[in-house]
């Protein structure tokens, strides 16, 4: 992770969201894209209750997918180089989202939007993050901007604003101000009197936010981009004394311009409560009036009225840039948002039609279907269905799979269904359909569940015993074993060419040793209790996965999808064809099956 401790946040900056609030993760869009970001500024969203996997947002006339998260952990190992987070929980919240998050590491800035969390939960987080080196914005606060590289959510209200208020670029002032309303307010007053931010800080309204005035303007002091200092405070605290004593003592060397909010405040008799919860005064210190005497003092620029701050800014900006310490902002090429935006229904991440040539994930499709390619219909799944080029033992294996598994004969349930359909008159899609349809728990459709259970019984180190048991326990057939021809006298020479393949070109085959070992209880007990096809492809494709390095993680997703099955509807797909063609080859009549074949066991009506 790059950190750079002068900047808080670079145009590469990412960040995690936490709660899909949809409206300001767009603004953050369509800052990106106005402002000529490669990558969007949001990685992902943490959306608690999310039952969707991505949500979509507009980039340009684009939409685009972002991920969608149930918690900080998942978010955070799939983006580990999203090392800002948004933390939008309400106060109740709040906290646990952002101890989890500096519990979990990996993140160089965490801010926070809600107000009133208790302040003694607010002490503790913001002393852990301090802790660990993690800068906290917030919390009560709009966020911060790096203008031109990374933007918090509403910071700087619509894009036209924005523009106005030359949010777009970096200017040179540093800003520092507690309220969000102020921030948007002085963003726009600099502008207009010089050349707007490098950088913006809205530190908080609370009594404890986490970083403070003098953090982040000694950062800012750090920071190159930035020539001068605007600091707004406001009446109430101590904070501001920490940015006197460090221009005292020349740890801040730009010039500073300084205005506490709240002079009002001495023109009543008892103390008075401001709109934010730390702006009250409980000594003279803490008064607006004492903090900008003694700014003055110390300094640091203070117009004598806040309406004075514009010229004050005007001032220190027009003699930097006369000495030449301020030089003329190039002004960027912006990207306009387009005046209408279509939301899409459809989303496809597997192929694209749209240009000269349709492509599967990204190959063009004659990259792969001609034979001097050396491609086959392996590359062509593991493209289509995982979106992802499988090295060759594993292509090889998939084709393995659908050639073994493309027919067994006429008797077969899908076979027999295809072929009574057929002669029936009807279409090949129709027959083949019928036959598609037996596929299941019973027949060819075992494959997932095999891989489910074998798996489970491996990662949780069940000895085949214990796995005999778990599975009577479920009562149901163990998925994967038992066949109604093939047996220990009959192996099934299917079986018997995948595990060989496994054996001469897997890395390593931990889930089927396991099986085998089941086998040998299963077949004692009964000799048809083989380790079928279905149960042997479905544990040697975990095997491959795993080899491949997909995570616990998708292999479950895989199995739970139905993904194992669909290589046996795949493959006998081509077999069902075959026996619907030959039906129709034949001219085979209409078939009905045979009384003596039935038993008819009907009671006899009583006579009415
Ligand atoms: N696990 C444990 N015991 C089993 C299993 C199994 N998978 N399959 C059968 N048995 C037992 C039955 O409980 C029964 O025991 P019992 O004689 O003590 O009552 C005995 O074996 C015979 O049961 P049937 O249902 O008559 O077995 P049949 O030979 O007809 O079944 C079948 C074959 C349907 C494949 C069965 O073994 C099964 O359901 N297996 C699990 C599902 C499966 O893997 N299907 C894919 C098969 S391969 C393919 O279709 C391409
Ligand atoms: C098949 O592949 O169809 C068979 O394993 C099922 C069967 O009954 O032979």
């Amino acid at each position: 992770m790059s950190i750079n401790i002068n900047v808080l946040y670079t145009r590469d900056t990412q960040a995690i969201f936490w709660n899909n609030n949809q409206s300001a993760i767009q603004r953050m869009f369509d800052y990106d894209y106005v402002i000529g970001r490669e990558k969007p500024s949001v990685a992902c969203i943490v959306s608690p209750t999310a039952t969707d996997k991505f949500d979509k947002f507009f980039f340009g006339a684009d939409e685009v997918m972002v991920p969608l998260f149930r918690n900080t952990a998942e978010a955070k190992r799939k983006f580990p180089k999203a090392d800002v987070l948004l933390n939008f929980a309400s106060f109740r919240t709040a906290y646990d989202v952002t101890m989890e998050a500096l519990e979990l590491g990996g993140f160089s800035s965490i801010m926070i939007t809600a107000e009133g969390i208790p302040e003694r939960l607010a002490r503790k987080m913001n002393a852990t993050a301090r802790s660990k080196n993690v800068t906290v914005i917030g919390p009560a606060t709009v966020g911060a901007i790096v203008p031109g590289a990374f933007k918090i959510a509403n910071v700087g209200g619509t894009i036209e604003n924005i523009i106005n208020s030359k949010l777009h670029r970096a200017g040179s002032c540093g800003l520092v101000t507690r309220s969000g309303g102020l921030f948007n307010e002085l963003s726009n007053i600099i502008s207009i009197n010089a050349d707007g931010i490098a950088e913006g800080v809205a530190i908080g309204g609370d009594r404890f936010v986490g970083s403070v005035f003098i953090e982040n303007m000694l950062r800012m002091e750090q920071n190159p981009q930035v020539k001068y200092l605007v600091l707004l405070g406001e009446v109430g605290g101590t904070e501001e004394y920490k940015v006197i004593d460090a221009v005292k003592n020349g740890l801040i060397k730009k010039p500073v311009i300084g205005w506490c909010i709240g002079t009002i405040a001495q023109h009543f008799s008892t103390g008075v409560q401001f709109g934010h919860a730390g702006a009250s005064a409980n000594a003279d210190r803490e008064t607006a009036v004492s903090k900008n005497k003694t700014m003055a003092e110390a300094g640091i620029y203070v117009p004598t009225s806040f309406n004075d701050l514009p010229k004050i800014i005007n001032e220190i900006y027009t003699n930097l840039k006369n000495s030449g310490v301020i030089s003329e902002v190039i002004e960027p090429k912006l990207r306009e948002l387009p005046k209408s935006q279509k939301k899409k229904n459809f989303v496809c991440t597997i192929s694209d039609d749209r240009g000269d040539e349709a492509t599967y994930a990204g190959f063009p499709i004659s990259s792969l279907a001609t034979p001097e390619t050396g491609k086959g219909i392996g590359d062509v799944i593991s493209l289509l269905w995982f979106k992802k080029r499988y090295p060759k033992w594993a292509t090889d294996f998939i084709e393995t799979v659908i050639k073994t598994v493309a027919d067994h004969g006429p008797a077969v349930s899908g076979a027999h269904n295809a072929k009574v359909t057929a002669r029936a008159g009807k279409s090949v899609v129709e027959s083949l359909v019928t036959g598609l349809l037996t596929i299941g728990p019973r027949f060819g459709g075992a494959i997932d569940d095999a891989a489910k259970y074998f798996k489970y019984g491996f990662d949780n180190n069940l000895s085949p015993k214990e796995f005999l048991e778990y599975m009577k326990k479920q009562g149901i057939p163990i998925p994967g074993i038992g066949h109604r021809i093939k047996s220990l006298k009959n192996p099934d020479k299917r079986v018997e060419g995948l595990k060989k393949f496994a054996s001469q070109y897997f890395p390593q085959t931990p889930l089927l040793d396991y099986a085998i070992q089941i086998e040998l209880l299963t077949t004692s007990k009964k000799e048809n209790l083989i380790l079928n096809v279905d149960g042997t492809i479905g544990i040697l494709m975990v095997d491959m996965w795993r080899a491949l390095g997909y995570s616990e993680e998708e292999i479950n997703e895989f199995i739970s999808s139905g993904t194992l099955n669909a290589f046996f509807i795949a493959g006998r797909t081509i077999g069902f064809i075959g026996h619907v063609l030959d039906e129709k080859r034949l001219q085979m009549p209409m078939y009905r099956h045979p009384f003596d074949d039935i038993i008819y066991d009907v009671q006899v009506a009583d006579e009415i």
